[in-house]
């Protein structure tokens, strides 16, 4: 079993396609884990995309992600950080095969409407960015649900 983090970027939340995306996700099979709505700081997004913050798109992708809330997403699946990643399909919407949820939903190359881990070292990275260590514990959840 894998854990990868989804975020619904401001596009996805703005334009009101959070419930489709995750049905898709849902549809799938795979577990949602945690999920939260948030709104991601600079230095978050420093941190996020901590492999692009030299490059010249960065400033421009920093004022978009910090524009409008976002939904973090930590979700489970046997393989679910390449699952995900060929769900979400190319970079660039315009590019991305249809079928795909960027492919289907997406024209731009930065509003791309979802990010996902593109590997097990991003993927425990990002998760901890986003999520404090036990929010995702779905058997501590199940019980202090019974607890109350
Ligand atoms: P990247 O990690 O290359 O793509 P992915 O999200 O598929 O892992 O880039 C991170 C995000 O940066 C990408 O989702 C959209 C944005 N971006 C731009 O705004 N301009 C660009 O030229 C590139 C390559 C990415
Ligand atoms: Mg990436």
């Amino acid at each position: 079993m894998q854990r990868t983090l989804v975020l619904l970027k401001p596009d996805c939340v703005q334009r009101g396609l959070m419930g489709r995306i995750i049905s898709r996700f849902e549809e799938k099979g795979l577990q949602i884990a945690a999920m939260k709505m948030l709104h991601v700081s600079p230095s978050m997004s420093r941190e996020h995309y901590a492999e692009h913050v030299e490059k010249p798109f960065y400033p421009s992708l920093e004022e978009f992600i910090t524009s409008a809330p976002v939904v973090a997403l930590a979700i489970d699946g046997l393989n679910v950080i390449e699952v995900v990643r060929g769900m979400l399909g190319a970079t660039n919407g315009l590019k991305a095969e249809s079928g795909t949820i960027r492919g289907d939903f997406s024209s731009s190359r930065q509003m791309n409407l979802v990010h996902a881990s593109d590997s097990p070292e991003s993927a425990e990275r990002e998760l901890k960015i986003y999520f404090a260590e036990g929010a995702c514990d779905y058997e501590s959840v199940a019980k202090n649900f019974l607890r109350a």
